[in-house]
């Protein structure tokens, strides 16, 4: 028997699964839909909840926020469960927390907000006044793909605020059993289910006992269980054995043998407490606190144990810090097995063969006189990731003082140790260094040049990348300084030994925008219609309809070899997994349906593939199992024989080696004359190339579909921005009727343009897969499939010739540019765009487009589709042309700025344009001119830390296609005057059904939204309409509302006529009906002509950056945008849209960088351990977004721009900074200046191109 309590409710399960985790049992709670996963790996935080429970350390009822998909449910044992729906809903009131992240704007798509909530309800709960630093610390290991992250720290800093009183959320909380704070004593009972048992000893004795009882290889021992996160694919074993109860593993003792004592069950965070108060830790022990911070998030932290770390490092060479952390810091462990105890260093820990034993505590010295310890970890973003390197070096002084001139004060080294991870599969520790080291003066020149080379060639020796090495000897370096102090020969060396800070974030006290009451509720800041559902559980996504009884839940095969033939496929191994009914394949499809999902006039794509794989990850067949988690875990089982048919294309070059191109697209040519002689005219001519990598959507929730047969054909619920497009696909593959696919949509947790074509392969294989079982299908995928399955923003690179006069005014630019299409030239939509001009006019344009083929996913449209890389290469020739000049890019930029009445290269007239003006407001409004100097000043004091700024300027040209439609309905209810409205837009946190809310009631003459509610998306209510994307959704949307309103209006006007001015609203719908009035209207919005643009967004984004030289890492100090967004309808809306992009754009340009291993294709950044979006300490430390001003845009809907896409565009005013910082580092060593810099900017291109080499170190 298992119990808890779940929000307030004592629960006792008699037969529990001890495979099963907490967020497996709680999405089977109907009451509990607040509970997301995305990554299911502790890696995303969607999954966080609160666990309330006694804690055997701190001896009180703690409550800590944990990841509910790495908590084993057996783990619940005595605690107290909470989530969201739990603190509060709409029924008994919200909570303080969801509400405050609410009204903050801080909620878009919403599928992060519970996590988000969880982690702050918990935090508050043991701290109801954290520090902003605590606060701003407490949220690295959730990510959000919407918002950019601003109102969400905002939100939750605002209860650091001491200007209100201090709120204690636990009584906030809305259930009252929820305030039971009496200690609930766990039974501490073993359970045995059929197919595995769980113990929960209270001895080590008898721990060691079971596990050789059972057999050693058969248990798997348990303390925070977060190691299945790491290692996901491990076999399930027969037993568990918890050391949760055991109280012997449980303690920490300050005062023992000169060190501090932890027992093995001690988690990081306790760990890291104990460090940060150990009476004998001093400058040591803060440093291994400060280091135990960077690994994972709170709630990882909050269960993992430092010892299950050490196991991980031991077994599996797993990169720990812990490990490298402590064996620097000379610690040691006691261990036990069934003979008895023995204690050894953690060097010969690694070497022990731990599966038959326990580990019982960890001793850290305390730190001796002179001591000096330091620790690094080089990571790709900031927090919630494994280092690429990580070191921890240890110095401790002999009493004995140099006796030669150059280190009379300085003492002898009389221990040194030198420990790195990440370079090989074990800790590296180079015993030749520390030996040559020991009892040497660090301050002797020679003594610094010899130990370096000494170093190199050890390291040398070792397996990892150049990159890894040069890190690994720019840290000792660091280190080496580190010791000095201020014994260095120059000031400017020091900036190598400090990191660099990161203050707490702020920026939107600055923000800037537009209301016009008089309007109101029309450009009012509103947030997010259903942000309060969103954030408290209340809001349904395609996983949280209930489950249909007799449903039954699919996971794809995919393959694991690119471009290879199928020579066997055997499904044994899968059908013979627990819960497994079938595996659907190409053969199920029906003879009259057909294996292609794409409809005219794109390129064929299989549901299944048909003999032959294009590319790793293409689904093979569909497992048909009684749960998600075993459809998953089985889909991982198959068989199959590939046969090569050669090395995979994986790259633009190759297939433009192997000329492997689709040539679908037309030139672009603008100008008179052959393009040579014009070229050849100019006064001056350069050429160059430019590469920009791949980006993935990303979106927190992952793809999903739930068909359901039903009598007139089937219901398909899937997480889609393009309903229409999956009735066609599902209808096509099954040979159904259109009309016999019922497609509803309510929501989505995110879309970013990923679920817009790819959504209809979803919508399809669930429809095929209920046909054949006849009974309701769901499909959510697992982040890895997900990943491997769909492509996404293709790799581009651009290969370009520049004419220009020797004042720089642009005369000609010749573009050729290849974009990586993948396996079908269906990944080419992008460069149907053209956005390559940015905000510059030139004479003369030819651009050629080729789209290559490869061995990879189609690629599709995402958020800026073709316009971030097209941006950023134009941006690039700029650069190129002041470089060649001597000039500053900041003088050539304005001066070739588009004027009203030129043309652009898509012979469209620049009827309006306001980039000088914006140019202009933001080289006052950020200081430009004046920051510019400071950075000049910080790089000429520092050596090691440079900084660069740069601004970028933005045309955005919203391109909407010939027949691009949206309908809209609006029914007024006579009774009480309520209005229902149902769009052909779909919600993905872009706000627009709050923007239609705004627009029918500002039109109908509503004070407010209050009577409005939005339906959900249907092929029946919205039949033809076109895919939600492209920015223009929310404004198309709100052009057909308008049109609705005014028709009703119009019908209105009698009834208005008759009740005189003061009548209410209700009463005028009421006394409608009497007078036989239809009260609903309908509407067909979009645009019919052929022109591709309707108008262009304006703006431009100052960016300053700084760099340590030595490492590569970053920090983005500060970002300032101006964007015209016409008369914005929602202003908090738009300056979220803003954000948000921008920050997306920040992770394509430095952090997402997608790995595929060159034999088989295989996607290696498939999972948030890879792939690395931007986390809360990624976005500018200073982040300010202002909207110009009286610029109501006459050819929008009401005067408003679209926002959804546009900013990301300025996002690479990061890159241009970085190029800065590093032309200032290389200039130190006289190497030449980085102009344009290839994509995706990560810490090791940042650190190759640094330059630095060891000849260069000095002290
Ligand atoms: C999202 C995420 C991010 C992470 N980031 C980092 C990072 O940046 N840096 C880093 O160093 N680590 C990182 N980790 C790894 C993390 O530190 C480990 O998962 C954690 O320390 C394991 O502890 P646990 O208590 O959860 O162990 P468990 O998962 O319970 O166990 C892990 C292994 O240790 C064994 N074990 C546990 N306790 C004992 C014991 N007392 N005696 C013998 N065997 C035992 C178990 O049987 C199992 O084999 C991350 C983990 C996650 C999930
Ligand atoms: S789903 Fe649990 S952390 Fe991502
Ligand atoms: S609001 Fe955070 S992921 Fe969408």
């Amino acid at each position: 028997m298992l119990q808890f309590k779940f929000n307030g409710l004592l629960h006792r399960i008699s037969n529990p699964d001890p495979h099963q985790t907490l967020y497996e049992w709680i999405r089977e709670q109907s009451s509990a839909k607040g509970t997301h996963r995305m990554c299911g790996e502790g890696g995303c935080g969607a999954c966080v909840v609160a666990i309330r429970t006694h804690s055997q350390i701190e001896q009180r009822l703690c409550t800590k926020a944990v990841n509910s998909c790495l908590f084993p449910l057996m783990a619940a044992e005595g605690c107290h469960v909470i989530t969201t729906e739990g603190i509060g809903n709409s029924r008994l009131g919200f909570h303080v927390t969801q509400e405050r992240l609410a009204d903050s704007n801080g909620i878009q798509c919403g599928f992060c907000s519970p996590g988000f909530v969880m982690s702050a309800y918990s935090l508050l709960a043991e701290n109801p006044r954290p520090s902003k630093q605590t606060t701003e610390d407490n949220f690295i290991g959730h990510l959000c793909r919407c918002t950019g992250y601003r109102p969400i720290l905002d939100a939750w800093k605002s209860f650091s605020d001491t200007s209100e009183g201090v709120i204690d959320v636990e009584d906030c909380q809305k259930l009252p059993c929820l305030n039971d704070k009496a200690e609930y004593l766990p039974s501490v009972a073993s359970v045995c289910t059929r197919n595995s048992v769980w113990y929960n000893p209270a001895t080590v004795d008898e721990c060691l006992h079971l596990m050789s009882k059972h057999g050693y290889a058969s248990v798997r021992l348990v303390a925070g269980n977060t190691g299945t996160g790491v290692y996901k694919d491990l076999p399930r074993p027969f037993s568990y054995v918890s050391l949760q109860f055991v109280s012997e593993l449980h303690f920490i003792e300050d005062d023992i043998s000169g060190g501090l004592t932890v027992g093995s069950a001690v988690t990081l965070n306790q760990l890291k407490s104990a460090l940060e108060t150990s009476k004998g830790g001093k400058e040591k022990f803060k440093q291994l606190a400060r280091h135990i911070e960077m690994i994972a998030g709170v709630p990882v932290r909050n269960r993992a144990t430092w010892a299950g770390g050490l196991v991980l490092a031991n077994k599996w060479g797993f990169t720990s810090d812990v490990l490298i952390i402590m064996l620097a810091a000379g610690a040691h462990l006691v261990i036990r097995d069934e003979t008895g105890c023995q204690t050894c260093d953690l060097e010969s820990f690694l070497q022990l063969d731990v599966s038959k034993k326990i580990i019982i505590s960890m001793t850290i010295p305390y730190e001796k006189t002179g001591e000096r310890y330091c620790s690094f970890k080089i990571m790709p973003r900031h927090g919630n990731s494994l280092a690429h390197v990580n070191a921890a070096f240890n110095w401790i002084p002999s009493e004995t003082k140099s006796s030669c001139s150059a280190g009379e004060d300085f003492p002898l080294t009389s221990e040194i140790n030198l420990f790195y991870g990440g370079l090989s599969k074990h800790p590296f520790r180079p015993k030749r260094t520390e030996s040559y080291l020991k009892g040497k003066c660090f301050l002797r020149t020679e003594v610094f040049k010899n130990s370096l080379a000494c170093l190199e060639e050890e390291i040398s020796d070792q397996p990892g990348s150049a990159f890894k090495k040069r890190l690994a000897l720019s840290l000792f370096y660091k280190f080496y300084l580190f010791v000095l102090r201020d014994k260095v020969s120059s000031k400017r060396l020091l900036s190598a030994s400090q990191s660099i800070p990161r203050p707490i974030s702020h920026g939107s006290e600055y923000d800037k925008f537009e209301e016009h009451p008089s309007k109101f509720p029309l450009t009012k800041p509103m947030p997010n219609v259903s942000a309060k559902l969103q954030a408290s559980g209340g809001a349904e996504y395609v996983d949280d309809i209930p489950a249909y009884p007799n449903e039954v839940h699919g996971a794809f095969i995919i393959s694991t070899q690119a471009n290879a033939t199928i020579k066997k496929l055997d499904f044994s191994n899968v059908l013979s997994q627990p819960g497994v009914l079938r595996v659907v394949t190409k053969d199920d499809i029906p003879s009259n349906g057909v294996n292609n999902w794409r409809w005219d006039p794109w390129a064929p794509e299989p549901v299944f593939a048909d003999g032959e794989v294009g590319y790793a990850g293409q689904p093979l067949a569909l497992v048909i199992a009684d749960t998600q988690s075993r459809a998953d875990w089985a889909a991982r089982k198959a068989q199959v024989l590939y046969e090569s048919k050669g090395k995979p294309i994986l790259t633009i070059d190759e297939a433009i080696e192997k000329n492997e191109l689709f040539c679908n697209v037309p030139d672009v040519e603008f100008g008179e004359g052959n393009p040579e002689e014009v070229l050849g005219a100019s006064e001056c001519i350069l050429e160059g190339e430019v590469r920009a990598g791949e980006q993935r959507a990303f979106y927190m929730e992952t793809q999903r579909s739930l068909a359901i047969p039903v009598e007139d054909g089937l219901d398909v619920y899937c997480s889609t921005q393009s309903p229409t497009t999956c009735q066609k696909a599902a209808a096509k593959v099954l040979g159904l009727k259109n009309n016999s696919i019922n497609v509803f949509v309510r929501r989505l947790g995110g879309g970013f343009g990923g679920k817009d074509y790819y959504a209809s392969f979803m919508a399809a294989a669930s429809a095929l897969a209920a046909h054949v079982m006849e009974r309701p299908v769901r499909i959510v995928l697992d982040l890895e499939s997900d990943m491997q399955i769909f492509g996404g923003r293709p790799s581009s690179l651009l290969r370009y010739r520049v004419g220009f006069t020797r004042e720089g005014r642009l005369t000609c630019v010749l573009q050729t540019v290849y974009l990586d299409s993948g396996i079908t030239r269906n990944g080419n939509v992008g460069y149907m765009y053209w956005a390559f001009d940015n905000a510059y006019f030139c004479p003369y344009w030819r651009v050629k487009r080729f789209a290559c083929k490869t061995n990879t996913p189609s690629n599709t449209t995402i958020r800026g589709p073709s316009y971030v890389d097209g941006t950023y290469f134009m941006e690039c020739i700029i650069e190129t042309v002041a470089n060649y000049l001597g000039k500053s890019s900041d003088e050539i930029r304005p001066l070739n700025f588009y004027k009203k009445g030129q043309m652009t290269p898509a012979n469209l007239p620049v009827t309006y344009c306001s980039i000088e003006k914006i140019w202009k407001d933001l080289a006052q409004s950020s200081d430009y001119k004046k920051r510019k100097i400071e950075v000049q000043n910080f790089n000429e004091q520092n050596r090691w830390k440079k900084r660069g700024l740069s601004a970028v300027p933005l045309k955005y040209g919203i391109a909407i296609y010939p027949g691009w439609r949206f309908s809209v309905h609006v029914a007024v209810y006579a009774e009480d005057g309520s209005i229902a409205i149902t769009t052909g837009g779909i919600e993905m946190g872009q706000g627009l059904h709050i923007k239609v809310m705004q627009v029918a009631a500002s039109t109908l003459g509503l004070e407010d939204v209050s009577l409005i509610k939005i339906k959900p998306t249907s092929v029946m209510t919205a039949p033809n309409n076109s895919s939600t994307s492209a920015s223009l959704g929310s404004e198309i949307n709100c052009a057909a509302v308008l049109d609705c309103c005014r028709q009703l209006n119009q019908k209105l006007e009698v009834v208005r006529e008759k009740l005189g001015r003061d009548a209410t609203w209700p009463e005028i719908a009421k006394e409608a009906l009497k007078m036989d009035i239809d009260l609903s209207a309908k509407a067909w919005a979009g645009r019919s002509g052929d022109t591709i643009f309707c108008y262009f967004v304006y703006g431009a984004a100052c960016t300053e950056v700084e760099i340590d030289v030595l490492t590569g890492e970053r920090e983005i100090l500060r970002t300032d945008i101006i964007q015209d967004c016409g008369q914005s309808m929602n202003p908090y809306i738009d300056v979220g849209q803003v954000r948000g992009a921008f920050v997306m754009g920040l992770g394509y340009w430095l952090l997402e960088d997608i790995k595929r291993d060159p034999e088989t294709g295989q996607l290696l950044t498939k999972n948030t351990w890879g792939y690395h979006p931007p986390g809360p300490k990624d976005i500018p430390v200073d982040f300010r977004v202002e909207f110009l001003r009286d610029a109501p845009n006459p050819l929008g809907v009401l005067g408003s721009k679209a926002t959804g896409e546009p900013s990301i565009c300025m996002s690479c005013s990061a890159v241009f900074a970085i190029a800065q910082a590093l032309s200032s580092a290389r200039a130190e060593v006289e190497e030449s200046r980085v102009i344009s810099l290839h994509g995706p900017v990560t810490v090791e291109r940042v650190q190759e191109l640094a330059s630095v080499k060891t000849e260069q170190l000095f002290i």
